[in-house]
C-alpha cells in the first residue's frame, strides 16, 4: 500500500470521479484491485462489482489517503473469467465469477491471509470443501423495508453501498422458495394495511425489517417483524401467515439499523424453531447466532471433529458456542464440554439442546469468554481442547492470553474471516502454538465470504 508522503492529495482522484481502471486482483472482501498513476507511486482503488482483466469505468465513491473505493458502472472489457450474472442480488457479488475459480481466489486467500498477514509457514493447506449448493443455501434472510418509484412498499435489500436505498426483488436466489413465498405474503399483508417504511433520514414511518428463518432440514419457519414503536394489525399479519411456526415481532426504537436488540412479543406459534445437524436436533431462538447454510455447517463441523481428534477423555471448552452446536456434536466423543457465550438466549438454547439430545457431560456459561476464561482458570479447570468460532473481528490479545495459559494441548479455531484469524493464529504462535493444518468450507458460494478451520497444536 502506498504512504501520505507518496501520493499527494492532488494526485488522489476526487470522489465521483469516473476513472478507466484494469483490474489487477481480488482484495478480501471481494472487490477488484486497479491502481493509478500518483506521483512516483501508485494509489490503490478498491472497485466494487469488478474481477481480475477486467477494464472498468468506475465511479469514486469514497477517497482515503491511502486508497479510494469505486464502483463499476461500465465493463469496457470483459477479463477472462468474467460470466453473466443470473439475476441482479447486491448479496451475491460474485456471480460474475464461475463457481471453480471462486474456490480457488477463497483457497488462496486463506494461504495469502496466513503467510502475508500471519507471517506463517509450514502448515498444510488442505483443498476447500465445495458448497453443496451454490443457490438457495441460507436458512435466514434480513430483508429491509423501503418505497418504490410509485410510492409502493418494497421489502429487499440496501442498493451496494447506500443505507437509505432499497432495491426490490422478487426471487432471492440465496433463499429457499419457501422464504421468497413467505416473504411476499408477509409484504402483501403490510402493503394491504398501508404501512409505512421506516424513513432513518427523516426518522418517520413504521416498517424497518423482515428476517426469515428457516430450518433447512425440519421445514419449520420462523417470521420476525422488526417496527419503530406503534401499533399495527397484528390479527391480520398473523391470518396470512398461519402456516409458520412461530411469529415475532419487535419494536425497536432509535434510529439505528439493527435486527438485534428491541423488544420482542411472539404473535403466534413458538418463541423458537429447530433445525437438524450431524444427526441431532436444535432449538433456536431469534436472537441466537445459527450458521446460516445448515448443511455447510455440517461439513464444516465435520472437519472441526477431525481436527479435534478426541479419544473420549478430553475435556473441551467449545469457545463462542451459540447455541451449542459444536459442543454438542462432540461431547459423544469427550469426556467433557463446556460452552461459553455471551447471548443469554443462545445459552438457554443450548441448554435445552443439551437436555433433548440427552447429553449431560455439556455444560454452558452465560458470559463474556474473556470473563469466563479468568473465573475457569482461577477454579484450577483444564481443557485438553479449545474449540473457538468468533464473530468477524476475531479474538482480543487479551482472549488470546487467556486461551493459551489455559494451555490445551490442540486449539480448533474456526474463522469465518481470515484476515482477523491470522493475527490471532501468529499472537498464538508467540505462545507457543503452531499452526498444522487449515481448512476452508465454502459455506456461501457467490458471495466473497471465507469460512475456515484451523488446527493449532502446542508446539
Ligand atoms: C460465529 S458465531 C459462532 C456460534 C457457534 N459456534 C456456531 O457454530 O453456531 C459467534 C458467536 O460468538 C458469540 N460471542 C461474541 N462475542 C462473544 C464474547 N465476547 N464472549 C462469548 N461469546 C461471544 C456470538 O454471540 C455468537 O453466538
Amino acid at each position: 500500500m502506498t504512504t501520505s508522503e507518496s501520493v499527494p492529495p492532488a494526485a488522489r482522484p476526487q470522489v465521483g470521479d469516473d476513472l478507466d481502471l484494469r483490474i489487477e486482483s481480488l482484495a478480501f472482501g471481494g472487490n477488484g484491485v486497479a491502481r493509478v498513476p500518483a506521483g512516483e507511486r501508485s494509489y490503490v482503488v478498491f472497485v466494487r462489482d469488478a474481477v481480475p482483466g477486467d477494464l472498468v469505468r468506475a465511479r469514486v465513491t469514497k477517497r482515503k489517503r491511502d486508497y479510494a473505493e469505486a464502483r463499476t458502472v461500465e465493463v469496457l472489457e470483459a477479463g477472462p473469467d468474467r460470466i453473466a450474472p443470473v439475476a441482479p442480488h447486491p448479496g451475491a457479488p460474485w456471480q460474475i465469477l464461475p463457481y471453480e475459480r471462486q474456490l480457488e481466489i477463497k483457497h488462496a486467500q486463506v494461504e495469502d491471509a496466513l503467510r502475508r498477514l500471519g507471517h506463517l509457514d509450514g502448515f498444510e493447506l488442505e483443498p476447500i470443501i465445495p458448497a453443496a449448493a451454490q443457490w438457495r443455501y441460507r436458512n435466514k434472510l434480513e430483508y429491509s423495508f423501503g418505497q418504490g418509484s410509485e410510492g409502493e412498499l418494497i421489502c429487499g435489500f440496501h442498493a451496494p453501498g447506500s443505507w437509505s436505498r432499497i432495491e426490490s426483488l422478487d426471487d432471492c436466489l440465496l433463499a429457499s422458495e419457501r422464504g421468497n413465498e413467505l416473504r411476499t405474503r408477509a409484504l402483501d399483508a403490510l402493503r394491504a394495511q398501508r404501512l409505512r417504511p421506516y424513513d432513518r433520514r427523516e426518522q418517520t414511518g413504521f416498517l424497518r425489517n423482515l428476517v426469515v428463518r428457516e430450518g433447512t432440514r425440519t421445514g419449520q419457519s420462523q417470521i420476525r417483524l422488526v417496527t419503530s414503536p406503534g401499533p399495527f394489525d397484528t390479527d391480520a399479519f398473523i391470518a396470512a401467515l398461519e402456516d409458520v411456526d412461530s411469529i415475532i415481532w419487535t419494536q425497536a426504537p432509535g434510529v439505528a439499523e439493527t435486527t438485534s436488540g428491541g423488544r420482542d412479543e411472539l404473535l403466534y406459534g413458538r418463541p423458537t424453531i429447530e433445525e437438524e445437524v450431524c444427526g441431532m436436533r436444535f432449538s433456536l431462538s431469534s436472537e441466537a447466532f445459527f450458521q446460516t447454510n445448515t448443511v455447510m455447517a455440517e461439513a464444516l463441523y465435520g472437519v472441526v471433529g477431525e481436527y479435534a481428534a478426541l479419544q473420549g477423555w478430553e475435556r473441551i471448552y467449545d469457545l463462542c458456542c451459540g447455541i451449542g452446536t459444536i459442543g454438542l456434536s462432540l461431547a459423544p466423543r469427550a469426556a467433557e464440554v463446556t460452552g461459553v457465550e455471551i447471548v443469554p438466549e443462545a445459552v438457554e438454547d443450548a441448554r435445552r439442546n443439551a437436555r433433548s439430545n440427552e447429553l449431560a457431560n455439556a455444560r454452558f456459561i452465560d458470559g463474556d469468554v474473556r470473563v469466563v476464561l479468568k473465573e475457569l482458570a482461577e477454579r484450577g479447570e483444564r481443557p485438553d481442547v479449545v474449540v473457538v468460532d468468533p464473530p468477524r473481528a476475531g479474538l482480543s490479545r487479551k482472549v488470546v492470553g487467556r486461551i493459551a495459559e489455559a494451555s490445551p494441548k490442540r486449539i480448533v479455531y474456526v474463522s469465518c474471516n481470515p484476515t482477523t484469524f491470522a493475527p490471532n493464529a501468529a499472537q498464538l504462535g508467540e505462545a507457543g502454538y503452531r499452526v498444522v493444518k487449515v481448512r476452508a468450507v465454502d459455506q456461501f458460494p457467490q458471495t466473497p465470504h471465507i469460512e475456515c478451520v484451523a488446527l493449532l497444536e502446542r508446539a
